[in-house]
């Protein structure tokens, strides 16, 4: 599956769920998670993402390993979203700031 990793933290563009067609993204305050459940793997949300935030669970880099077990938790309690919306107005201020994780409200 792909794996939703730590810069869409407050920046949530949502360009990703428009291409989904499986509609395995799900929505949190701050924060979307694909779940593995219903991802295909079609590649498809990765390059829609302008924080680059979308990444195969094969590729994830040793620091964004926990965001797998992550996606998957939230994905079971959030709503399930398939429309874009309106990313926050600050999203582009905290595209690419380092640790935050810190500020994921779940
Ligand atoms: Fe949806 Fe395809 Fe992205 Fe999986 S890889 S979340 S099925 S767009
Ligand atoms: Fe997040 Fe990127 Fe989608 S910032 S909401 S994964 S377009």
């Amino acid at each position: 599956a792909f794996v939703v990793t730590e810069n869409c933290i407050k920046c949530k563009y949502t360009d990703c769920v428009a291409v989904c067609p499986a509609d395995a993204f799900y929505e949190g305050p701050n924060f979307l998670a694909i779940s593995p459940i219903d991802c295909i793997d079609c590649g498809l949300c990765e390059p829609e993402c302008p924080a680059n935030a979308i990444v195969q669970e094969d590729d994830l880099t040793p620091e964004q390993q926990d965001f797998l077990a992550l996606n998957e938790e939230l994905a079971l309690t959030w709503p399930n979203i398939t429309e874009v919306k309106d990313a926050p107005a600050d999203a582009d201020e905290w595209n690419g700031v380092a640790d935050k994780l810190q500020y994921l409200e779940t």
